[in-house]
């Protein structure tokens, strides 16, 4: 007579089947990463039924659908952002999108920036001394979560008295740019009262022209209602990544006192750590794009018209181009590259 032995060895699940509904779950919303690896090694282009999207997951494919703008554009009228905000120039392309830009990105872009360098002196001087003598300090409550409003409050020339106004606004049209009804019926209130506060401010601008990116945009000829869109597109996406930014490097570097050590002795540093951040805990891990027509990527078809989720905070943990990429390490060899 032959026995046999039921295998002890508990057999190891296969991480190569995705369930679509993991996109959804907490431990996704926790800790992304363990589902892009997966995504990564056995599905870099992922046809999600349940949501009928696709996802792009490694580095090289992200790259060419960010070049490839005639394949995969802007999505026009998103939800999440438009539904909140009006159209921004995110959900626009090509040359009505440059037209956008162009209003404003000589201020924005590269060297001109150089020019807002006081203020964000004077405003992170500030706050630090608001803190200085204190032994304990909440970094992303008195700092982080402050300075990019501030600055940006600065540079469109809106009235700093009302710091605590466009801090909460800007809070609440982040947290309505989801699908949930309730955070989506905050952010649409704070909107209307946003805009009641935009009217007579434009009115009064316009007769007091300054230096200021809100009076360039009057000058431009730009419409009320394109300008209070864009005030709020800045607040929002530039207020929420600056701060998230900051405070991720930040937890980063206090973490290990080597780094906050080298830091102290040079401060040129600063340039790493931060792009190092960028890479491995990127405020934003996400930018939607749609298919003008149908086309292929790394071997799947897309239909035309379908959403493109590309997923950023993926492709910076592509090991076929980073070395060690769930690794914090501004001193890694390959972080320009
Ligand atoms: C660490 C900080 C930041 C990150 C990670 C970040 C990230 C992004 C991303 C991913 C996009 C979308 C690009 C696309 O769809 O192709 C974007 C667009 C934009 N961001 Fe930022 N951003 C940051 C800071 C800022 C700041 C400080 C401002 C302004 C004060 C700003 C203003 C804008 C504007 C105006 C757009 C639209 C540009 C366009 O459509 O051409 N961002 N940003």
């Amino acid at each position: 007579m032959s026995l046999t032995t039921p295998s002890t060895a508990q057999s190891k699940p296969d991480d190569s089947i995705i369930d679509a509904s993991e996109f959804d779950s907490p431990g996704f919303l926790q800790d992304p990463h363990p589902l892009y690896r997966r995504l990564r090694n056995h599905h870099p282009v992922y046809h999600d039924r349940l949501h009928n999207q696709w996802h792009v997951t490694r580095y090289w494919d992200l790259v060419e659908v960010f070049r490839d703008e005639e394949a995969f554009g802007t999505r026009p009228h998103s939800y999440e952002t438009d539904g909140v905000l009006g159209p921004t120039m995110l959900s626009l392309g090509g040359a009505e999108h440059a037209a956008q830009r162009n209003l404003v990105s000589d201020a924005l872009v590269g060297r001109k920036l150089d020019a807002f360098t006081p203020i964000v002196r004077d405003v992170a001087r500030s706050l630090v001394e608001g803190f200085a003598d204190r032994r304990e300090v909440n970094l992303t409550q008195q700092f982080t979560s402050q300075l990019p409003i501030r600055v940006i409050m600065a540079m469109l020339g809106l009235p700093m008295e009302d710091f605590a106004l466009f801090q909460r606004w800007y809070r609440q049209f982040m947290m309505g740019m989801g699908w949930a009804d309730d955070t989506r019926a905050v952010a649409l209130a704070a909107r209307a009262e946003y805009e009641e506060y935009m009217t007579p401010f434009l009115e009064v601008r316009r007769r007091t022209l300054g230096d200021d990116l809100t009076s360039r945009l009057i000058r431009e000829g730009v419409p009320d209602p394109a300008i209070k869109t864009f005030v709020s597109l800045l607040l929002s996406g530039g207020g929420e990544t600056t701060d998230k930014a900051m405070g991720n490097m930040w937890w980063h570097v206090l973490q290990e006192p080597e780094l906050v050590a080298r830091l102290e002795a040079d401060h040129s540093l600063l340039d790493a750590y931060f792009s190092e951040t960028m890479r491995h805990s990127p405020p934003v891990h996400r930018e939607d794009r749609g298919a003008t027509r149908d086309v292929e990527l790394a071997g799947v078809a897309i239909p035309y018209g379908a959403v493109v989720r590309c997923w950023l905070a993926s492709g910076n943990r592509d090991d076929t181009v980073f070395d060690d990429p769930d690794t914090f390490d501004p001193f890694r060899g390959d972080l320009y590259s």
